[in-house]
């Protein structure tokens, strides 16, 4: 194994908690529930678990809106089961993140329900209020991200609050150097507890324009979209000052050993990487979102991979993500077979590997019928946004209920489950599961295929290559983004053997020079 840090050759596995593992029979996930799967996540082979919101929470945005940053909401467990599982997966050499969610509060934390109080309380400023514009309304046009304007009217005080989300989620006022103080204490707690990082939530909306003027029409919005969409976020969103906001957050990380930062980031790659900081002095991955935003296109693929390294600061580390609790399944977008492809790229791929728990079993998203909507996303805006059917529980064993709990599923289970399950894949050589526990043991086994160089071979067509390096080992990835079979030409010098297909066979079969690709085959080479 090499010597680079944790986060710069692991991999990363996202856990939406309320959808791992129930250990209570309440329908949703839990801490113990969590704890008791630690066994399979050392056998996948992932190094870190992110965790989603499990603080205190009225689940207003199933605990994107926390009303105690501190302490455990009593559905996930308490804090001595937090306590127990991070011990375990420090035991096992694993590292445990969290969600951090700074940009606002729930609506019930006590920060706001003083805020609100009156005018004149000390708190006031901790949020962001607003007189009326002339004629009454909202101060400005910008809208929120679930529909509607981010302006709500507070009656008693007579001031609109800011909320870049739902009305329950007011936005904290990140100028006022309070805030910060109280917010990095948080901070603090966690890392004191022995946590190894933050995926933080929202990065880039932290601080908003100090004369808030008006967003810009977006000259791309069509109709589909939703309606945020319809302004460009220029004003509320990715501020300068932001920046060193994001610093002073990696300066309290950086009083611990080895701690790390990831930032939630939806920009356009030379805004993203403006979030490494000009020294290398802010989020050590802010979380590239190519492959989940990209049409599965080879060329714009292509072009990702490419423009993305050559963007990168100097000394700064890319990677990768395929899907997460906000976006569709990758085998929904793009199909199970290409997902495989997905999966092989999204591991050999030069960067550290985000994985969303069930895509390495092939979890697709679940159709919700109406009565079983949760996401208020779903609801507050007309369309088709909500969320809930890449957040279903994940799928164990072929049973009632899938393993995942004993009682009745917050969300619907998959109506494939009994197909894509844990304990079906773990014993079939040709599934999703067998597929990605190799992709990450090859990982394991070679830092070419983690912490290695990266030169692009080339794209032909639907098939794109490239080479992975490191002291003297060298690896070719060829991808074939498409269902047809094709052929690649290797350059001269580049030959070896076949490692890994992402379909059946052709392990150990020498390839150089012109290569038949499959539909849907993606191919690890081990050159020579
Ligand atoms: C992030 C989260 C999303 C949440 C939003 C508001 O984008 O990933 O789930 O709704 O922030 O906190």
């Amino acid at each position: 194994m090499t010597e680079e840090v944790w986060w710069k050759r692991g991999i990363v596995y996202q856990i939406y908690p309320r959808s791992f593992q129930d250990s209570d029979g309440d329908g949703i996930g839990d801490l113990k529930g969590i704890r008791s799967r630690l066994d399979y996540l050392q056998w996948l082979g992932v190094d870190a678990i992110w965790i989603s919101p499990i603080f205190v929470s009225p689940m207003a945005d199933f605990g994107y809106d926390v009303a105690d940053y501190c302490a455990i909401e009593p559905v996930f467990g308490t804090m001595e089961d937090f306590d127990a599982l991070i011990a375990d997966v420090h035991a096992r050499g694993m590292k445990l993140i969290l969600d951090f969610v700074p940009n606002h509060t729930s609506e019930q934390h006590p920060w706001f329900l003083e805020s609100r109080s009156s005018r004149t309380n000390p708190k006031r400023d901790w949020y962001i209020w607003h007189d009326p514009a002339p004629d009454g309304g909202p101060p400005n046009n910008w809208v929120a991200f679930f529909g509607g304007s981010g302006w709500e009217w507070d009656e008693k005080t007579g001031q609109y609050y800011y909320h870049a989300y739902l009305r329950e989620q007011p936005d904290l006022n990140w100028r006022n150097p309070a805030v910060r103080a109280a917010m990095f204490n948080v901070m603090r707690f966690w890392l004191d507890r022995g946590v190894d990082g933050f995926r933080v939530d929202v990065m880039w909306h932290l601080i908003k324009d100090a004369e808030f003027r008006d967003n810009p029409p977006n000259p791309d919005y069509r109709s589909g979209l939703p309606e945020v969409a319809s302004l460009v976020a220029f004003y509320s969103t990715d501020r300068p000052e932001v920046h060193e906001v994001v610093r002073e957050m990696r300066a309290v990380t950086d009083e611990y050993d080895e701690r790390i930062l990831i930032g939630e980031i939806y920009l356009p790659i030379d805004r993203l990487v403006t979030y490494y900081g000009e020294h290398l002095d802010e989020a050590q991955l802010p979380f590239n979102f190519q492959l989940v935003e990209d049409g599965w296109d080879a060329e714009e693929i292509w072009n990702s991979l490419n423009d993305y390294e050559a963007a990168l600061p100097n000394g700064g580390w890319p990677n990768w993500v395929l899907s997460n609790h906000d976006k569709p399944r990758v085998a929904t977008r793009i199909g199970r077979p290409q997902a495989r492809v997905a999966m092989m790229l999204l591991l050999t791929a030069r960067g550290t590997p985000t994985l969303y728990y069930g895509d390495e079993i092939a979890m697709e998203n679940v159709a919700i019928p109406e009565q079983h909507v949760q996401d208020p996303w779903q609801t507050s805006e007309p369309g088709d946004f909500g969320r809930d059917p890449q957040r279903t529980p994940m799928q164990w064993e072929p049973r009632p209920g899938s393993g995942f709990t004993s009682g009745a599923p917050w969300l619907p289970i998959a109506p494939d489950a009994a197909d894509y399950c844990v304990a079906r894949e773990s014993g079939d050589p040709a599934s999703m599961l067998s597929l990605t526990r190799r992709l990450i043991e090859l990982r394991r086994a070679h830092p070419a295929l983690s912490v290695g160089r990266y030169a692009a071979l080339g794209r032909d067509g639907d098939v794109i290559a490239f080479l992975r390096e490191h002291e003297g080992e060298r690896f070719a990835v060829v991808l074939n983004l498409g269902a047809k079979q094709r052929c690649f030409v290797l350059p001269d010098g580049v030959a070896g053997t076949v490692t890994l297909s992402t379909l059946d066979g052709r392990e150990d079969e020498a390839a150089g020079g012109a290569l038949d690709l499959r539909g849907d085959e993606g191919l690890l080479i081990r050159l020579g």
